[in-house]
């Protein structure tokens, strides 16, 4: 197995970007290992100098790295090469070159941008990797395979749009039935011959929306396909050589869940924008990508890119501040993952990245404030093997799909192109993060199952598929909590609307039926009144309920809705389901969460730490990450003596966090508490 059982840290090494500079890649290794390197990701964007011209490989350079860094321990994730294509093959054949979403045929130049659909173009990578696997596959220091980089995108060229007809004849079988699914009875859109439908543009029919999921789906499998085809030519030396590929975070394109089970690890790529105001509402929407992450295949993820210091392609880039490096880097392991890898290595002296954050700047010093930093972070993960296998447990489950995503994306309904789908789904988690609950996500999909979970949260679910409803229905009877909302169980997978009462067969379940949903002006709120006559304010959207049976726990406080219920608890079976009407800001949801929670007994990572706002407790299998994001020194309180794996010092009482601290306690043994 050359998976290793350590702590990965390391980053993106280019050492094709330096063939010219032999002392520089010398400099390299020595500097890896001062900085506690023991992994790279290697030659993401080698192509046109591993095939210099069509056909005639040139491997040399990249065994001599090979080498070098294998003679040093430090394991490769070796990357193909398909993110980025050589002029000359974008030359030779222009098929692979994307279309755009005017149908324009794109020109050579960037990366991530080659049609996924071209025969040539998977023939050629297919080349490209079975040569690579042939070279490198039986080197036991290849730790994994790394296909392509931060997959995205569409394309609209001829053989994509012959594709997506190909999959839609294959979906549907006659186009009567695309046309009753895709409600062609709308402004005479009937298709009448399947050469009539292109794939979905600003220049053609961009609005039908039932015809945009088909378009993501398809998108979605194009991409699997392409990843599948790229595994099978490198694992067909070795299969025991793990694959990943690294993902995106708030990415709509492809459905992650599906694109995960092509792969045998998921990683990924964090760029938080840390020190630029609110690192609290940052770290919260991190720590939901982490689990969001983790929970595609159920296992630990490896953060795969993110920066020792800046990045420079957001309008204001920040250097992070003294800290956050070590504190970001263990975020990641808290919820689950098994690296800190970092773009990139070393500072190009050219291109578009040369500003780019780099372990190595231009000046080639290791005294820096970021190697420092860097170095701090190996260390640190060096010492956490104990961490390595324990595991992250969590008794909430939120749903998040992205069909639902797509479907929510193109409604024309309610806060028109701005439903804030995933803000939505952050409300929630970040009220649970908040307390140290630890949450899974799940999608809609035939397999997914709620067993074993106490609480199921199912934010904004405007359609439903995957017979989720009836899962919902018997987790809620067997005992569980179920939390829905306002625009839940309105469409179908086809984006066609039930017909009878909405949230779709769950009405009985929730107690009432959702009516008509209100969208407010930006700056217009009502209330959410509570018996005890306490309010939170709700803004963007306010559902209307009818036929309420559910206990009233909240009621709108104003307009022609004041009164009307706006929280509600419905006992059902041997559980309880909550609907809640309308959308708090994160201070109010935590209310509406605590109330929730109080009748759950769901373990809480921060039971034996008394902390201040701002200050985080992430449980990892018995380890206490506790995190101050708040910007400022906090005090904290442990209620029992625990061991610092970081300082190893026994803390006691009360202690003193810096700004960007981070600790990681673990109760003693009993076995260590007789020795002390
Ligand atoms: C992405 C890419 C990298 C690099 C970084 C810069 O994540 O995968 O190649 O461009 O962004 O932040
Ligand atoms: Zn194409």
């Amino acid at each position: 197995m050359n998976y290793p059982n350590v702590f990965l840290h390391g980053g993106d090494y280019n050492p094709d970007q330096w063939l010219d500079y032999p002392e520089v890649l010398l400099e390299d290794i020595r500097l890896m290992k001062l900085a506690g390197i023991n992994a790279v990701s290697l030659g993401i964007f080698a192509w046109a100098r591993l095939e210099p011209e069509e056909g005639r490989y040139d491997f040399e350079w990249m065994d001599e790295i090979v080498e070098r860094l294998t003679e040093n321990g430090i394991g490769i994730v070796l990357a193909t090469p398909s993110a980025a294509r050589p002029a000359w093959l974008a030359q030779r054949y222009p098929e692979v070159l994307r279309c755009n979403d005017r149908f324009e045929r794109m020109h050579y130049g960037e990366r991530h941008n080659h049609c996924l659909t071209s025969p040539v173009y998977r023939e050629k990578v297919r080349q490209i990797d079975t040569a690579l696997a042939r070279r490198y596959a039986g080197h036991k220091d290849i730790l994994m395979w790394h296909i392509g980089n931060e997959f995205g995108g569409d394309c609209r060229c001829p053989l994509c749009a012959q594709a997506f007809r190909e999959w839609l004849i294959d979906k549907y079988g006659t186009l009567e039935e695309l046309n009753r699914r895709w409600w062609t009875g709308f402004w005479s859109q009937r298709y009448t011959d399947w050469s009539q439908i292109e794939p979905p543009s600003p220049m053609g029919e961009v609005s039908n929306p039932s015809m945009w999921l088909d378009w993501r789906r398809f998108e979605t499998c194009q991409c699997a396909s392409f990843v599948r085809m790229e595994r099978e030519a490198v694992q067909a030396v070795n299969g025991d050589i793990p694959v990943t590929i690294n993902l995106m975070e708030r990415f709509r394109d492809y459905d992650y869940f599906t694109l995960a089970k092509e792969i045998d690890v998921v990683s990924w790529d964090s760029y938080p924008t840390w020190g630029s105001g609110d690192d609290m509402a940052l770290a919260a929407n991190v720590a939901m990508q982490h689990d969001l992450m983790r929970s595609f295949k159920r296992k630990p993820f490896l953060l795969m890119e993110s920066t020792p210091s800046l990045v420079n392609w957001k309008p204001h880039n920040k250097l992070k501040r003294p800290g956050m490096h070590l504190l970001s880097s263990l975020q990641a392991v808290a919820h689950g993952s098994q690296s800190v890898m970092m773009f990139q290595w070393r500072k190009g002296r050219g291109g578009s990245e040369a500003f780019h954050g780099a372990v190595v700047s231009h000046d080639g010093r290791s005294d820096t404030r970021v190697f420092r930093d860097v170095a701090e972070v190996g260390q640190v993960l060096a010492g956490l093997k104990p961490v390595l296998d324990a595991r992250n447990q969590a008794g909430v489950c939120i749903l998040f799909d992205y069909e639902n995503l797509w479907a929510l994306e193109r409604v024309q309904a309610a806060q028109l192109g701005n439903m804030r789908y995933i803000d939505t789904v952050l409300l929630f988690y970040r009220s649970l993060w908040e307390q140290g609950i630890a949450v899974d996500f799940a999608d809609m999909s035939e397999e997914t199952s709620l067993e074993g979970y106490k609480v199921v949260i199912a934010p904004m679910l405007f359609m439903f598929r995957g017979g989720i409803e009836e899962k919902m229905r018997r987790f809620t009877e067997k005992g569980g909590v179920l939390v829905t909302t306002f625009f839940s169980g309105i469409v179908d997978a086809d984006h066609l609307t039930y017909l009878g009462d909405a949230p779709h067969g769950l009405t009985d379940v929730l107690g009432l039926r959702a009516e008509e949903i209100d969208a407010l002006y930006p700056e217009e709120f009502n209330t959410l009144v509570f018996k005890d006559d306490r309010d939170l304010p709700l803004e963007e959207l306010c559902e209307l309920p009818r036929d309420v049976t559910a206990e009233v726990m909240g009621v709108y406080g104003s307009d022609f809705y004041a009164g009307m219920p706006a929280l509600t608890r419905n006992r059902f079976g041997r559980g309880t389901a909550w609907y809640l009407a309308g959308k708090p800001d994160p201070y109010g949801m935590k209310i509406v969460m605590d109330m929730i929670l109080a009748e759950v007994k769901l373990p809480k990572a921060d039971a034996e730490i008394d902390h201040p706002a701002g200050v985080v407790v992430t449980d990892r299998g018995g380890y206490r990450f506790v995190q101050n994001y708040s910007g400022e020194p906090q005090r904290v309180r442990l209620l029992c003596p625990m061991r610092d794996q970081i300082s190893h010092n026994q803390i006691e009482g009360e202690w003193t966090m810096p700004v960007n601290g981070i600790l990681i306690l673990k109760k003693y043994t009993e076995k260590e508490e007789q020795e002390d």
